[in-house]
Parts: structure tokens; C-alpha cells; sequence
């Protein structure tokens, strides 16, 4: 194509166009804000999280300044630290294993199916057993809800319960997805997610939240985010974190929950789209029958070694792709050193080198994403 023919660039995410819709609405909910100036915990917090915890049906959603923070509040609160194993996918965003990382406790590292990319049921119980030869004390598992599709937290929960494991579920992509018709939320011991702006709920900052149906749970995440205080001001009952959601940003949080439903169906009319498209030239993502999607990314498999050439071919038509994730933990400088399941990573680390995500967002028009499909395919030699 030559410069005559270039056509305007896709945006990967284009939060623009979210902007354009919302726009005077979250100016107003802002200006509502910086009226009252309660910046911290203001009155907005505490709606949001009624709002949350009625959406995804938990008895209790407790935000906080990101969903790091969330996974981090969540392994506080239930004494997480040195001598604790955290089975963690490999094949995810760092925080996951970042969070155990930081309270001293081991994340031990499992592999994922490649159909999902989610936790892999064989290499979690493998990876009990490696915690256990290593002298570690199997106490949490963080399955991840990847690129926004609902992990098999029933299966999970069972193997977790037999072995007296914490269930915390990172679903920062996948706030809004469901599985056997129960949203994510309540399908954990605790569940964390991202509002961070580019996730399929974000705010206009950092944010999280984390949703239980555990009282004392709650409390202490509650505690925990402002320094572990206790009843009196004056005197902290525990060690905490400066970690609570600006009420700016509960503000935003509040007028995109009101559209959020809209832009799942929006996604998974796109994704659809994608897998109608695309199905029969490339691997794409299938849906499990029990679970939706809120499609925080839309990630398609190549051969190994495609995907250099097939990104640059893209680039030239002003298609976007990124690639989540290039490396597994376990090939991270930072997490190198942290045990392996037994069996290892064959999967994740496959992945690694086959995956490749396209523009998704609730704003794709059709048009648009036909001008994606055709260039996909053309890449392809399809
Ligand atoms: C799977 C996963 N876990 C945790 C996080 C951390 O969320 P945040 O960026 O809000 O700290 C992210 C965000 O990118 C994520 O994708």
C-alpha cells in the first residue's frame, strides 16, 4: 500500500471514543468532586462500592488504589508472608506473582491449557506437590480469569478446598465475565480486579477493588488500606498500606458502571465478529459453553515465528496488534529464580511465542474491524 492509499491509523483501544460518549457526564460527576473536596474516601467511594458489590452479586466489594493493590490486601489479610507457597500461572501479567512476591511468601509457578490460557488443573496439583517437596506450606492459589475469560473456578475450588488453599481470583481483565451464570466476584475466597483505564472497566487513574462474601475478610482489607487502622484513629491494629481508590476516580468508576453491560454485549458482538471472520485461517479464542467473556484482549495463536512478519505487515496498514505476553514469568529476570511446577511450563511457554492480540473495544465499528479482518487475512496469505 502506498501513501496515497494509507488509511487512518486504528486506535488498540480507543478510549476516545468512550470519552466522546461520556464525556459531559464524568466532567460533571469530576466538577461534583472538586466541589466537595472529600478527595479521600469521599462520599463517591462508598457508592461505588454498594454499586460494584450489587453488580457482580458479593456481599462485599472494597476498592482500592489499583489491582495490585487488590491481590496484595487480599494476601495481607489472610497472614500470607515467608514459608507460604502461592501457585500462581505463569502466563499472566506480573502482579499476579508479584503480590506473594512482596509479602516474602514463594509464588510457585503452574502452567495454563492452551485452549483457555488459563490455570491447568494437572500442573496446580503439580505444583502443591513441588511447594510441599520444597518444604513450602501450600496456602493460596491466585487463578487468573485471562484476557477477560472466566478461569474453571469449580474445579479449581475443589482441589484449593481438598488442600486447605485461599482462593484469590486475579480478575483484573475479566471484572464483568461470568461462569456458570454467576458473575466474577463471588467465585473465589476473594477476588481482585483493575480499573485500570485500558481494562474493560477503567477509570480515568490506577484503581481496584476486592469482592468477598467474607465479613472479617472485608473488615481488614478495609483496615489494611488505610495503614491497618483500627477503631481508634490513633492506634493502628495492624501494618498496612496507603491504598485506597481516589474518590475522583470512584466518581468516573460510577458513570462507566452505568454503560458497562452495554459495552460487554458491544465486545462480545465484536469478538463474534473476529471469530466469524478469522475462525477457519488462524486459531481463534473459543468460549467455554459455562462461561462469557468481557474480552479484555482479543488474542489469536500463529505458528512459531510468524508473528514478527505478521505484525509489521499489519503496522504497514495502520493495524495496532500487541503481544500479552512475549515472556512467561519463569523467563522474567525477576521471577527466574521462583520454583517451577513439576512437569514444567511446556504450554506457557509455547504461548509465549504463538500469541498475538488485535484491536478490541466496544467502539470497533463494524467497517473498521472488517478493514482488521481483511488485513489479518491478507497477512496470512489467506
Ligand atoms: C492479570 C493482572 N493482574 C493484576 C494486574 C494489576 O492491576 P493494576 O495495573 O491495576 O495494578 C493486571 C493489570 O494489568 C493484570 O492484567
Amino acid at each position: 500500500m502506498n501513501q496515497h492509499t494509507r488509511l487512518a491509523p486504528i486506535p488498540f483501544i480507543d478510549l476516545a471514543a468512550q470519552r466522546r460518549r461520556l464525556g459531559a457526564r464524568i466532567d460533571e460527576a469530576l466538577a461534583r468532586v472538586t466541589a466537595h473536596c472529600q478527595f479521600i474516601l469521599g462520599p463517591e467511594v462508598g457508592a461505588l462500592e454498594a454499586e460494584l458489590a450489587a453488580f457482580c452479586g458479593a456481599r462485599h466489594a472494597v476498592s482500592c488504589a489499583s489491582g495490585t493493590d487488590a491481590l496484595l490486601l487480599a494476601l495481607m489479610a489472610k497472614g500470607i508472608g515467608p514459608g507460604d507457597a502461592v501457585i500462581c500461572p505463569a502466563f499472566t501479567f506480573c502482579a499476579t506473582a508479584e503480590a506473594p512476591a512482596l509479602l516474602g511468601a514463594t509464588p510457585v509457578l503452574a502452567d495454563v491449557e492452551a485452549a483457555t490460557f488459563n490455570l491447568d488443573l494437572d500442573s496446580f496439583e503439580r505444583a502443591i506437590a513441588t511447594a510441599r517437596r520444597l518444604g513450602l506450606r501450600p496456602g493460596a492459589v491466585i487463578p487468573v480469569d485471562l484476557f477477560g475469560l472466566p478461569a474453571d473456578h469449580d474445579s479449581i475450588a475443589e482441589v484449593a478446598e481438598e488442600h486447605g488453599l485461599f482462593v484469590l481470583d486475579d480478575a483484573a481483565q475479566a471484572f464483568g465475565a461470568t461462569y456458570k451464570g454467576r458473575r466474577l466476584g463471588t467465585l473465589a475466597h476473594a477476588t481482585a480486579t483493575s480499573f485500570f483505564p485500558a481494562k474493560p472497566l477503567g477509570c480515568y487513574g490506577d484503581g481496584g477493588a476486592v469482592f468477598t462474601d467474607d465479613d472479617g475478610l472485608a473488615e481488614t482489607i478495609r483496615s489494611l488500606r488505610v495503614h491497618g487502622q483500627g477503631a481508634d484513629k490513633y492506634d493502628n491494629a495492624r501494618i498496612g498500606i496507603t491504598g485506597r481508590l481516589d474518590t475522583i476516580q470512584a466518581a468516573v468508576l460510577i458513570e462507566k458502571l452505568k454503560i458497562f453491560p452495554e459495552e460487554i454485549e458491544a465486545r462480545q458482538r465484536i469478538a463474534q465478529r473476529y471469530a466469524e471472520g478469522l475462525g477457519e485461517v488462524v486459531i481463534v479464542p473459543r468460549v467455554p459453553d459455562v462461561s462469557t467473556s468481557v474480552w479484555a484482549q482479543y488474542t489469536i495463536r500463529l505458528a512459531p515465528g510468524a508473528r514478527e512478519g505478521f505484525s509489521a505487515a499489519l503496522e504497514r496498514e495502520g493495524i495496532p496488534t500487541a503481544v500479552y505476553y512475549a515472556k512467561p514469568l519463569h523467563r522474567q529476570t525477576a521471577y527466574r529464580h521462583y520454583p517451577l511446577a513439576d512437569g514444567g511450563l511446556p504450554v506457557s511457554e509455547r504461548l509465549a511465542e504463538e500469541v498475538v492480540s488485535l484491536p478490541m473495544h466496544p467502539y470497533l465499528d463494524a467497517p473498521t474491524q472488517d478493514r482488521i479482518i481483511a488485513a489479518v487475512r491478507r497477512a496470512l496469505g489467506a
